[in-house]
């Protein structure tokens, strides 16, 4: 079936075209491009009825499984215009093997990624004009699937519909490039091995909403997850994965079950290893980390994310303690792993590791 697969182009009337907001207060996911691809799937006919078309709504009943149970994956990746308005994407095929690992846990169809990828990239040129340039700003890709046969019994739903949805962003947080302030919760968690931590679905992002909320109430930018049944070690930050430079090592918690496996974490970990950081994927403690503030080897610590691309954390919270990193400074490595990220994804650097597909 997927190998019959056609895509259908159905382009928006010139004169609807939506206008283009300003390259500067652009935000995080507050603007849609001018279309969308979206492609169907039930028992009988597999993937099917695939077509890119101008951004629309979806006529879903009300019954659909996805409201009820929450089965919905997705990702989140990037493209990027570089010199010669050059349109780059990063490691696109990696975000839809992951979809497939996040449709296998949730019980989903799974991708053909050739077809995806195709699809992708003749979505991202056809909106190229809406990739923002300068400063940061990119264009996000929202692949998702999500289960929609109208049914109210508990067991994997027999229809789904896979689409892609572009916005133009500019830095996820507020603070830009500039270094956050993070909220060490031992009272909710995220995420218990054995559940769907490693797996992007929607749920994971909807229970920690609470969490979130009583961190920035307390003027923190996002919360760091402890795992969840000792609430000792440390396993990611809301949107990213973490790392820690201690004693010039860079230590980021192991993909054990419970963790996102991020890309940017992935690209980090080859990029600082090309460069002779020892980079150690192991369970650290909380109190491990406060040691290390406290005796001045806790050098830097960031997140890692494709919204958040490398975010620098000057402060944490922990059991109504304050602990400065850094001074509260973004670190040296934190600012040569963004300025070398950022560089092989504009194209202006080269690539050794493969992660850039050319489009056009
Ligand atoms: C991403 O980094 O792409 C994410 O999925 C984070 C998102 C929930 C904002």
């Amino acid at each position: 079936m997927w190998e019959d697969l056609e895509i259908a182009v159905n382009k928006i009337d010139p004169e609807k075209c939506k206008a283009k907001p300003p390259q500067d207060a652009l935000g995080f996911g507050n603007y849609f491009t001018d279309h969308m691809f979206l492609m169907k799937w039930d028992r009988e006919n597999g993937w099917h009825d695939a077509e890119i078309s101008p951004y629309r709504n979806f006529n879903l009943d009300p019954a659909a499984m996805v409201f009820h149970y929450g089965q919905a994956i997705f990702e989140g990746l990037k493209a990027y215009k570089g010199e010669n308005d050059q349109i780059y994407m990063f490691r696109p095929e990696d975000n839809l093997e992951r979809m497939n690992t996040s449709a296998l846990r949730m019980c989903m169809p799974r991708l053909p990624v050739d077809k995806v990828l195709k699809a992708l990239k003749a979505l991202v040129y056809l909106d190229r004009d809406w990739i923002p340039t300068g400063n940061g700003a990119t264009l996000y890709i929202r692949p998702t699937m999500v289960a929609v046969e109208p049914a109210l019994g508990v067991r994997p739903s027999s229809q789904y519909y896979f689409f892609i949805i572009m916005s133009p962003v500019g830095a996820y947080y507020a603070e830009g490039f500039n270094p956050t302030k993070i909220w060490v919760t031992d009272k909710y968690v995220r995420a218990v091995k054995g559940g769907v931590g490693h797996v992007k679905t929607a749920g994971n992002y909807a229970a920690s909403i609470m969490a979130a909320e009583e961190a920035h109430k307390a003027g923190y930018t996002q919360v760091l997850w402890l795992d969840a049944c000792e609430r000792k070690y440390v396993e990611e930050v809301g949107t990213s994965n973490i790392f820690f430079k201690i004693n010039d090592e860079l230590i980021t918690p192991p993909l054990n079950g419970s963790i996102l496996g991020g890309i940017t974490r992935d690209s980090v970990i080859q990029l600082a290893q090309s460069w002779g950081i020892k980079v150690v994927e192991k369970q650290i403690t909380i109190d491990e980390v406060i040691a290390a503030c406290n005796d001045n080897s806790l050098q830097e610590v960031f997140g890692t994310g494709t919204a958040a691309v490398i975010s620098p954390v000057g402060e944490f919270c922990y059991q109504d303690k304050k602990y400065v990193i850094a001074d509260g400074k973004t670190g040296e490595l934190s600012q040569r792993l963004f300025d070398e990220l950022q560089a092989i994804q504009n194209g202006t650097q080269d690539d050794p590791f493969k992660w850039i597909v050319r489009i056009g």
